[in-house]
């Protein structure tokens, strides 16, 4: 994954490029560092760890003169983390420095070639060739020299790159990972992402695939594989750098917590006209709806989890057959593709790697595609023919809260425009449906004022090292996602279970004291839960509950219970999410951890 800057202006270089990288780092931040260009020589500062160690080597960057640098920050993919491995990486005689998101596939077959080309390699990293190959083309013309490297490497890159012999240039590069760029009033910026810009513009423009930038302090050009000159039209960025700060929370994930409310009313009032839903970008007329025989519903991790939810309010609304999978097993399952099929990918970043992949699968073999995507122009957004955008804003912590909660809106909207178009459900049901998403929002926000007693409860739970997460039908799809909020974030593990499925195996793990948070929100299983609940407190287990305002019986079998206020069936999981990420919140905060960054995570996963 990784995320890189660049920048070339009037300004000193070091602290923007540092800057910038704090805004990536959730991109990964195993290690980071900068190149940075005086004039007469590149001078570089790496080290493994957070960026604010680089920050500190180089007093904020101040430590480092010149006006036209690169840096990065890395989520490790060939190589351990380690400062040897940390990028920039260079040529052999350190005139040539490259930062890279992304993977070269074929870099085993092209390190060895360069090897016996004499070339020797200081990293154990891929983007390394990268650099030997920029050096052994360059001939004296930076724009045919990277076309050529283009040429011969396979994978995914976006590339910045400074060469000391063209010392007022910098350039970039980009094949299936994101690259933006930024012009503003001190110079140009390239970015992985539009946060670590919007400081100094809101101009950007977002390069395609194989595209090819150049740029001076005053002016960018813009170029394809076969040196063409492009026009590119830069995009006004709408929202607010405010939007990717903290804003006084002590967590992103906190206060992305708490933008739920907002996040999902801005993905529902859109879609919703005189009491009807309408979704203009689906591209469909009712009578291609009507056609449709069956829907993927593609994804991975909690993206994935909204699709098991989705396939219940699809198939029992809509009563259209979905099958649901995971993107890295679509990709490779061969499915049996069959006419009027609709695929749908569901990405916060719109840049997973396999999602991506799934995407082209799907589309290669005929089938429609519509992406349910968070971050505007990101590559899944722009491969799908259609894309159904979630308002959620930048989200920032590794762990998905509000881009979740609006990807379980945008299926209820989709699920209720098919039901609306096959004529499933009638005007009366959708009408009644409509008035139960418009209350989201506000039920939302009263259930994040329970986060004091949530917090007293998860406090009590730190040392625990199991937990089972149970439901049935939909409460399954949110114990989903409840147990995988839970353990990325905490390191606890935890399973989520269909409340039916444990006694064949899995309850021979439940002892005295053993946390099962059950979920029961779903009336017709109600009782059903409610047994299983049973089964688990026989044998020791301390049980939270999580279930509809009303049903205070439950009171009698589970320890602690949480109420949710009364919504439709359908979208109850909107509701039951809140105090599951709470819970999983105050959990990690209760043991110190790094909540935004848990271990071994990184937000975009942009390798497979
Ligand atoms: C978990 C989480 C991940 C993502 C998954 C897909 O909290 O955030 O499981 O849901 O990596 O990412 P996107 O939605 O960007 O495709």
């Amino acid at each position: 994954m990784c995320g890189i800057v660049g920048y070339i202006g009037e300004k000193q270089a070091a602290p923007i490029l540092l800057e910038g990288l704090e805004k990536l780092e959730y991109r990964g931040y195993d290690s980071a560092g900068i190149a940075v260009f005086d004039g007469t020589e590149i001078h570089a500062k790496k080290s493994m760890g957070r960026l604010k160690i680089l920050s500190e080597l180089t007093h904020g960057g101040e430590t480092l003169p010149g006006t036209t640098g690169i840096g990065h920050t890395r989520w490790a993919t060939h190589g351990a983390p380690s400062d040897m491995n940390a990028h920039p990486h260079f040529n052999q005689d350190k005139t040539i420095a490259v930062v890279h998101n992304g993977i070269i596939e074929n870099y085993m077959k092209l390190k060895k070639k360069m090897q016996d080309k004499g070339y020797t390699f200081k990293s154990e990293t891929d983007t390394e060739v990268i650099a030997h190959l920029l050096d052994y083309y360059y001939k004296g013309d930076a724009l045919e020299t990277i076309t050529k490297v283009m040429h011969r490497v396979e994978g995914s890159y976006a590339l910045g790159i400074i060469f000391k012999s063209e010392p007022d240039k910098l350039y970039a590069v980009r094949k299936d990972s994101p690259l933006i760029v930024g012009k503003s009033n001190i110079g140009n910026l390239i970015a992985s992402d539009v946060p670590a810009v919007l400081k100094y513009t809101r101009d950007v423009y977002f390069i395609e695939n194989e595209e090819i930038v150049c740029m001076t302090k005053d002016d960018i050009q813009f170029y394809n594989i076969d040196e063409e000159e492009l026009e590119k039209q830069p995009a006004t960025i709408e929202w607010d750098i405010d939007a990717a700060e903290k804003g006084g929370y002590e967590y992103f994930m906190l206060k992305e917590m708490y933008e739920q409310p907002q996040a999902v009313s801005d993905t529902i009032n859109p879609r919703i006209k005189e009491g009807k839903i309408v979704i203009d970008e689906l591209g469909m007329s009712d009578e291609e709806i009507r056609q449709i025989r069956k829907i993927y519903m593609i994804a991975c991790g909690s993206a994935y989890h909204t699709c098991v939810s989705a396939k219940y309010v699809f198939e029992g609304l809509a009563r259209i057959p979905v099958e649901v999978d995971l993107a890295s097993e679509f990709r490779y399952r061969h499915p049996i593709y069959e006419e009027n099929t609709l695929a749908i990918i569901v990405s916060q970043s719109g840049e997973t790697a396999d999602s991506l992949a799934a995407l082209r699968e799907a589309k290669e073999h005929g089938v429609r595609v519509l992406g349910i995507v968070n971050v505007v122009g990101s590559s899944i957004a722009r491969e799908a023919d259609n894309v159904m955008y979630t308002w959620a804003g930048p989200e920032i912590a590794v762990a998905t809260t509000k881009a979740y909660s609006t990807q379980l809106i945008a299926h209820y909207l989709l699920a209720m425009k098919f039901a609306q178009a096959r004529g499933t459900a009638d005007e009366k049901t959708i009408t009644e449906m409509v008035k139960d998403l418009k209350k989201l929002p506000g039920q939302i926000e009263m259930l994040l004022e329970n986060k004091k007693k949530i917090q007293k409860f998860a406090n009590r739970y730190l040392a625990t090292e199991h937990v089972f997460f149970l439901g049935r039908g939909l409460d399954y799809a949110i114990s989903l996602e409840g147990s995988l909020k839970l353990k990325e974030i905490s390191y606890i593990h935890s399973e989520a279970y269909a409340a039916g499925e444990l006694k064949h195996g899995t309850i021979s793990l439940i002892e005295e004291g053993t946390l099962v948070v059950a979920v029961a929100t779903q009336e017709e299983l109600y009782k059903k839960t409610l047994s299983n609940i049973q089964e688990v407190k026989t044998r020791g287990a301390f049980v939270m509950a999580v279930t509809n305002v009303g049903n205070t019986e439950i009171e009698k079998t589970a320890d602690y219970v949480i109420y949710l206020p009364k919504t439709n069936p359908y979208f109850t999981n909107s509701l039951a999410v809140i105090p599951l990420q709470l819970f999983g919140y105050y959990v990690s905060l209760g043991k110190g951890l790094d909540v935004d960054k848990p271990r071994n995570l990184a937000k975009s996963v942009t390798v497979e």
